[in-house]
């Protein structure tokens, strides 16, 4: 049973098989303000599994570079328009903490399009940002583009996904190379640059997209040259590039991950169409195939899914690669095992595990995937146990011969013999990908689940309620 928070904001508690931790409240009640920003009003999903998924999907811009596209904006005092937007909450999140800065954000002309103006910036109060921050781990983005324009900056405690610690000292180590100084407060951290930001020269122990990102906001208009090494190069970074570009950065991406980018006085505002959303694109593609389905995303590019492709491939998967997007299907027959490790671009993708491991779970043989960027990403493979799969969790990770990733401390591996014939259960989404996880394993196991929470897959996947109905998914919505 859910009950309803008094406020009207969302669920407030669901059955468990004993009371939530604290841990799991968090979680409930993240998924509940991500579902309503959306204008979601179901929280638990009752989907009658084991028929293939068919038809198509569009993918639209991806969060993970529209919600830092509407940070850069802030980069200038000028109209940015941002096409491609996705409705998620995460986004509603950016809006909201731009807003409260005093950027004026309206729709578009066309659907998904953002008109960000940010010719009147100015500070925003500590309890303003901490509400609208909720639990989004993008306020951290703010902190350059804030010092440049109002020489100080606050950052709540910052949330996301609980797939780890997910630690800021790269972030913050950056921002004091360029200047900055940094104050841990109860509530927060307060920046401040009384004497200006200036080049640096930056080696990251490790290519973290979010400090990579940090650095390039930061360092655009700093005065001077900064040098950085070990950089993250994503596609979703190369697009944040392309746009600080066309607002008059000069940035140089260097063979060997290194970028080096000059400083400049002041930045105009962009007109931009986001790149499309590769994660969500693979989700979907991976829904195809544990169901033994045929889905055509539109909008995939194969170019930024060539890592993908290769695996999808050799797990005997087929796709078609069109002009408008890419075909995903199983052709009948069984599913081949796989061995993977996730990795920073071009390797495969964290995000790309969770997905497709219900899929090896149908696979003829024991498949191995090592998680190599985040401490504690395999939670949602409790779920899959419960409805049948045989998956073994590794804490440490193990070695392995051919490893393309050098070990790492928190690296964990699960190994998953297959097939498995999953049943229907009832089950509660820890996390975004982990929820998709969880819908594509009951979609795909015989008989009725119940998946609750859903609410916290809106964080990243546009409408899935009406995309899995246009597949001919079968399941009912409850409050
Ligand atoms: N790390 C540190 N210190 C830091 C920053 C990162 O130790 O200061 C560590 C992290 O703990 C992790 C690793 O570095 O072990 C990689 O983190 P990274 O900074 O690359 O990730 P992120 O910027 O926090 C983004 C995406 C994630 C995606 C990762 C990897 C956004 C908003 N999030 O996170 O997306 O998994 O890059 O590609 O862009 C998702 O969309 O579900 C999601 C979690």
């Amino acid at each position: 049973m859910a009950t309803r928070d008094p406020s009207g904001e969302g669920i407030l508690s669901t059955t468990f098989d004993t009371a939530p931790n604290t841990a799991q409240i968090a979680v409930i009640s993240d998924a509940a303000r991500a579902a309503a920003s959306v204008g979601l009003t179901f929280d638990r999903l009752t989907i009658e599994g084991g028929k293939p998924l068919e038809g198509t999907v569009d993918v639209r811009g991806a969060k993970n570079l529209v919600t830092k596209a509407m940070v850069a904006s802030l980069l200038s005092e000028d109209v940015s328009v941002l096409r491609d937007v996705p409705d998620l909450s995460d986004v509603r999140v950016v809006r909201g903490l731009l807003e409260i800065h005093g950027v004026i954000v309206e729709e578009g002309a066309q659907p998904g399009e953002l008109r960000l103006d940010t010719r009147n910036v100015r500070r925003a109060h500590v309890r303003e940002i901490d509400a609208h921050a909720g639990s989004s781990r993008i306020p951290i983005l703010f902190c350059g583009p804030l010092l440049h324009q109002l020489g100080e900056a606050f950052i709540p405690d910052l949330g996301g996904c609980r797939i780890g610690d997910r630690p800021i000292d790269f972030h913050l180590d950056a921002l004091r190379k360029f200047g900055a100084i940094v104050e841990k407060l109860p509530a927060g951290i307060r920046l401040s640059a009384p004497n200006g930001l200036h080049g640096a020269h930056i080696h990251l122990p490790y290519p973290s997209v979010g400090a990579t990102e940090q650095v390039l906001l930061t360092a655009t208009r700093a005065e001077g040259t900064t040098e950085l090494r070990n950089a993250a190069i994503e596609p979703e970074i190369m697009d944040l590039i392309a746009i600080l570009q066309k607002m008059g950065a000069i940035i140089s991406v260097e063979p060997n991950r290194v970028i080096l980018i000059e400083g400049v006085k002041e930045l105009r505002g962009y007109t931009h169409r986001a790149i499309f959303d590769r994660n969500e694109a693979a989700s979907w593609a991976s829904a195809a195939l544990a169901t033994r389905g045929n889905v055509f995303v539109k909008g995939a590019v194969q170019e930024h899914m060539m890592t993908f492709l290769n695996v999808f491939r050799k797990v005997g998967g087929e796709f078609d690669v069109l002009e408008d997007g890419i075909r995903f299907w199983h052709p009948g027959g069984a599913l081949k095992p796989v061995v993977i490790e996730t990795d920073v671009h071009p390797g495969f993708m964290t995000d790309w595990q969770q997905p497709l491991i219900v899929a090896l779970t149908q696979a003829d043989g024991v498949s191995t995937v090592h998680e190599t960027v985040y401490e504690n990403r395999f939670g949602f493979t409790d779920a899959l146990l419960k409805m049948g799969a045989d998956i073994r969790v590794h804490p440490r990770g193990f070695a392995a011969p051919n490893r393309r990733v050098p070990r790492r401390e928190l690296e964990q591996a699960a190994v998953i013999t297959g097939p498995t014939p999953l049943h229907g259960a009832d089950i509660v989404v820890p996390d975004l990908r982990g929820g998709f996880s969880h819908l594509i394993a009951a979609l795909t196991a015989e008989g009725q689940s119940t998946v609750r929470n859903v609410g916290i897959i809106s964080r990243g996947y546009e409408n899935f309620g009406d995309k899995l109905k246009a597949l001919g998914a079968r399941f009912s919505v409850e409050g």
